[in-house]
């Protein structure tokens, strides 16, 4: 799915239960599987709507809401605007491009390393941003045979991930305490007209 795809989509996003429904477990289980708190300065990557990242703001002291479509951070923005959130920041960027001087307590990304071609090149990216002490989480698929967004998809880089791959990748990149969880099972009607379950897994880990 290229940019242009989500900035489409962005307006009927959260209009999808399975995405709201696999969005609220995701950011439950960031939240019961790491000590977050009113201090954290953390960093979303693929932010899109917030539907993560709304709900785990709240615990902590300012949110840094990450995506590189100007139509899904469009929502995001009328979302902080309506309900007067003051500590969430909407920024267009992309980290395989560019950086960030910041360094961060918390870094999560829910369903968008899928997306991203040099997969590993993000994973180290976000160890550099984290703070000593700080802690990374991401979410998304468990190897799937291409159907979850079927064979028309565009922009979609890995048909999800072997997380135990994942898991050396992380330790191998300077994070302790690496762990993996199944979170979700995201039940979806494929373009073959089969319904079936897509695994989702979450990656924690700690720096230093
Ligand atoms: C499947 S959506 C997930 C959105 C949100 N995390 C959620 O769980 O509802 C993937 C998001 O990744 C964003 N994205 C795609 N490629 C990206 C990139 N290279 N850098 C940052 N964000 C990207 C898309 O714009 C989209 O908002």
């Amino acid at each position: 799915m290229s940019g242009k795809h989500f900035d489409k989509a962005a307006a009927g996003w959260d209009q999808k239960l399975r995405r709201v429904e696999m969005a609220a477990k995701i950011a439950a289980a960031i939240s019961s599987t790491l000590p977050l708190n009113k201090k954290m300065i953390a960093l979303e990557y693929g932010c899109g709507t917030g539907l993560v990242g709304l709900a785990l703001a709240p615990q902590l002291a300012t949110l840094t809401a990450v995506d590189t479509s100007s139509g899904m951070l469009e929502v995001l923005t009328q979302k902080i605007k309506d309900e007067k959130i003051t500590n969430v920041t909407p920024l267009r960027l992309d980290l395989s491009q560019e950086s960030l001087p910041e360094r961060f307590d918390l870094i999560f990304c829910a369903m968008t390393l899928h997306h991203i071609k040099e997969a590993d090149q993000l994973l180290a990216r976000f160890c550099d941003l984290l703070k000593d002490g700080g802690y990374l989480a991401v979410a998304d698929l468990k190897t799937e045979d291409g159907t979850f967004h079927g064979p028309e998809a565009d922009g979609v880089m890995h048909h999800g991930f072997n997380p135990a791959e994942l898991v050396k990748t992380l330790a191998k990149f300077g994070l302790n305490q690496v762990a993996v969880q199944n979170v979700h099972s995201l039940v979806k009607t494929n373009d073959a007209g089969v319904e079936r379950a897509y695994p989702v897994f979450l990656l924690t880990g700690k720096k230093g």
